[in-house]
């Protein structure tokens, strides 16, 4: 019991963040160097994780104290879709050589970031982190869903049986700066602002947004995800993965007229109600964070503002 009390200082300690080019490994990376901790981070640059030998070498050179792992093979439905051998198998492979190698280097914490893709559909909601296991997965993300409800036990595993101080985190959709904007690997805010700016600028009379508008969905600003990353890191220790999220809820039909508010689009928008809408709610209960002292700070309109603003200054170089 005392030791899931620990504190775990970052300070002065070698970090290594495995998808430090992705948003939220970006995220993090902007969140430490805010906390101003005198810390060593460590780069992988050209290491691919899904190489078991290439990623041991390179732990047993480098040995991190703590790992931040938020690199995944991420996308939408569309690509789970189409990739599903990718999806299962990249993020098996990644997890299991990073968390792997953190026990056999002797890693002090590390933090996995799950999905609350992994939850069942067909459960209640708002969310509770027991529910994981509990139903049917949604089939279009099964493969991913999978391979992260795997990384979360692979962790859960490790403590059990070596004592790892291994968490894992249950982030909700996440929105922000150094977001994707592929066509087929990006989620639906990135999807919305590309789609709201350009018909700006090319002056179109419409939007299509696909499904009926109904369903509800939860987003996170990535940076509040970063902050709770930290905050977690330092504070929980306890094999019982943890959701992060606002705890708060909005349709599809608001994101997009807020989107639409943001990017200053002057059309109208459609729905086109032959899409499929998905599941209709997706809340995760956020009482066990907030209880520890976490609540997310940034509301969806400062939160939509500073990801557009983001948008139009690397509007050249974002991924597509
Ligand atoms: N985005 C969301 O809405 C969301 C929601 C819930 C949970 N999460 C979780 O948060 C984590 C990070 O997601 P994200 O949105 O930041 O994804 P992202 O932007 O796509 O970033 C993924 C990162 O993983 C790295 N990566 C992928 N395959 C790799 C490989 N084989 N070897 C080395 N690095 C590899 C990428 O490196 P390259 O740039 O070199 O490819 C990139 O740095 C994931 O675990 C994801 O499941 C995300």
């Amino acid at each position: 019991m005392e030791e899931l009390k620990k504190k775990i200082e970052l300070k002065n300690k070698k970090i290594w963040i495995a998808g430090k080019t992705g948003m939220v490994g970006q995220a993090i990376l902007r969140q430490l160097i805010k906390k101003n901790y005198n810390i060593k981070l460590l780069d992988s640059k050209t290491l691919d994780l899904r190489r078991q030998k290439d990623v041991e070498a390179w732990m047993e050179k480098n040995k991190p104290d703590i790992v931040f792992l938020a690199a995944a093979k991420v996308g939408g439905i569309l690509a789970n879709d189409k990739y599903p051998v990718n999806f299962i198998e990249d993020n098996l492979l990644i997890s299991l050589n990073v968390i792997r190698s953190s026990y056999l280097n002797k890693v002090e914490k590390l933090i996995y970031l799950g999905s609350s893709c992994i939850y069942p559909t067909n459960i209640k909601n708002p969310i509770t982190e027991d529910l994981i296991l509990n139903g049917s997965l949604e089939p279009t993300n099964q493969w991913y869903a999978l391979a992260k409800i795997s990384g979360m036990k692979i962790c859960e595993a490790y403590r059990k049986q070596f004592g790892c101080n291994f968490i894992t985190l249950l982030p909700s959709n996440l929105y922000g700066p150094g977001d994707n904007f592929h066509k087929q690997n990006s989620h639906v805010p990135a999807a919305l602002i590309d789609r709201f700016h350009f018909a700006k600028e090319k002056q179109e009379k419409t939007v299509l947004v696909w499904g009926s508008g109904k369903p509800l969905r939860e987003f996170l600003f990535v940076d509040d995800m970063a902050e709770a990353c930290i905050f977690l890191a330092e504070s929980y220790n306890s094999n019982e993965p943890i959701n992060v999220g606002t705890g708060k809820e909005i349709s599809i039909k608001e994101f997009a007229q807020l989107i639409k508010k943001t990017t200053s689009y002057k059309g109208k928008i459609i729905f086109d109600k032959t899409k499929p809408d998905g599941i209709y709610r997706k809340l995760l209960n956020v009482k066990k964070i907030n209880k520890l002292g976490w609540i997310a700070k940034t509301t969806i309109e400062i939160g939509l503002k500073k990801y557009y603003k983001w948008y139009l200054d690397n509007l050249d170089k974002i991924r597509r």
